[in-house]
């Protein structure tokens, strides 16, 4: 973070506030923007044709309870993305000058950040997201085939859902957003496939399907490992570090995170007493290269 940026939220309804020196050319080509390109290099001091109420003051008071979590103002921009998303279900563009005035940001800082990572959702998504893994292992075992036949399930044999498509109204009891993501950190237990997150190992095309059967019922089927399943906004809720009452975060902490796949390595290191060799006090660096 440099020394000119603001440690603390800025109050976007003062008329003093002031996020980032605007760029006085940049302003004047983006005054009279209204298309999601221009707004995005926009700097949040000028007035933007954006509507931002569906941030109301609770969740203004979150955003602002984030901020403090963290040395730098601009650190809370991910978690705050997270809050934006259990609002809204996605980011929006509304969500996007959200941020930035809540951070001192630029719409352009906060846009890059947002279009990064997968987790940020560009248009809504449905009550739970289902991620079906399609890297090597996973697809080799039957994950790209999973995807594929809960893409039928979800839409039809001729129209199968797309990356990122819902089935249902999004947002409403029994939607389901699909999408194939990489790697889960879980090949051991591969095809995995997450609900909002939470774990599902070792799926078949049929336990797959008749998991996302359950959930189109409105069913909250018990994930393997990892906390009971909740919505996708409630879960993005948590990601932004709220918990709720805390039986829902007990129960989350009380819920299995191991399987026995996993500690099958550990337990037969401890069996036969091998151990990671001890990490030197003083391990020389090598040195770096000239550059050219
Ligand atoms: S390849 Fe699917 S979890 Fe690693």
């Amino acid at each position: 973070m440099s020394s000119a940026e603001p440690e603390h939220p800025v109050d976007s309804a003062n008329p003093a506030f002031r996020a980032r020196p605007a760029d006085a050319a940049q302003a004047a080509d983006q005054a009279s923007g209204e298309t999601l390109s221009t707004l995005q290099d926009a700097p949040v001091e000028q007035p933007l044709p954006v509507d931002t109420s569906v941030f109301d003051e609770q969740t203004v008071r979150l955003a602002r309870e984030i901020v403090p979590r963290y040395p730098g103002s601009r650190s809370a921009l991910l978690p705050m993305l997270h809050l934006v998303q259990s609002v809204q279900g996605h980011i929006s563009q509304a969500g996007i000058v959200f941020c930035a005035q809540q951070l001192g940001l630029t719409t352009a800082q906060v846009s890059a950040v947002v279009t990064f990572y997968s987790m940020y959702k560009r248009k809504p998504s449905g009550e739970h997201l289902v991620s079906v893994c399609t890297n090597a292992l996973c697809a080799a075992l039957g994950g790209d085939e999973i995807y594929a036949r809960l893409g039928e399930r979800l839409g039809s044999a001729e129209a199968p859902l797309g990356q990122e498509e819902t089935a249902g109204e999004p947002g409403t009891p029994g939607s389901v957003t699909l999408e194939h993501v990489e790697c889960l950190a879980a090949c051991d237990l591969a095809p995995v496939v997450q609900v909002n997150y939470e774990y599902f190992d070792k799926q078949t095309v049929e336990s797959a399907i008749e998991l996302v059967d359950a959930l189109r019922r409105g069913e909250r089927p018990v994930p393997t490992r990892g906390a009971p399943l909740t919505s996708w906004r409630d879960t993005e809720m948590q990601l932004a570090g709220f918990f709720g009452e805390p039986e829902v975060l007990q129960a989350a902490v009380d819920a299995p995170s191991t399987s026995e796949e996993t500690m099958v390595g550990a337990r037969l290191a401890e069996r036969r007493g091998w151990q990671a060799p001890p990490m030197p006090d003083d391990s020389p660096l090598p040195p770096v290269p000239d550059k050219k």
